[in-house]
């Protein structure tokens, strides 16, 4: 099994930003974490991490046939982009949607997911925590399908 996890604009930036709303960790701690879930679990799991929306997409279509799921914040893409919607539609990799904050508790236009349209699962105001519900779940969730495949 083979995870690709995808945060997006400023998410490199934590620690720094916003502290009262994303916490003091910094971006490399969440890689550090999500590197042990996947040591834990004993899955294969690649991080990704961009600014532009364009190279977003491009991670998706290079996803294709490599990666058994997919975690992605597109950050404040998640509130624009149709392009990573699509890309997303594109390849039919299971995609589970993650947020560190609570959005549908935040500013109306933080309301608007277009990835949740596809998302098969949400985790939203976990923190670094919706990241290992993410991988728990499409681990669990690609076990299932494995085996039905196989009865
Ligand atoms: C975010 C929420 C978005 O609205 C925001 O633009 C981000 C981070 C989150 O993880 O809580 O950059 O995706």
């Amino acid at each position: 099994m083979k995870l690709l996890v995808i945060n997006g604009p400023n998410i490199n930036m934590l620690g720094i930003r916003e502290k009262s709303i994303y916490g003091s960790k910094n971006y490399k701690d969440l890689q550090e974490y999500i590197k042990m879930i996947g040591k834990r679990e004993a899955i294969e799991i690649d991080e990704f991490q961009s600014n532009y929306e364009g190279e977003i997409v491009d991670c998706i279509q290079k996803a294709y046939q490599v990666y058994d799921g997919i975690i992605i914040n597109p950050a404040a893409y998640t509130h624009t982009s149709i392009a990573i919607l699509d890309a997303l539609k594109a390849v039919n990799i299971p995609t589970v949607e993650v947020h560190l904050s609570n959005v549908s508790k935040r500013e109306a236009y933080r309301q608007i997911s277009y990835v949740k349209e596809y998302a098969i699962k949400r985790y939203v105001g976990l923190s670094f925590l919706g990241y290992e519900e993410a991988i728990l779940f499409l681990k669990k969730y690609l076990g299932e399908k494995n085996e039905n495949l196989n009865n």
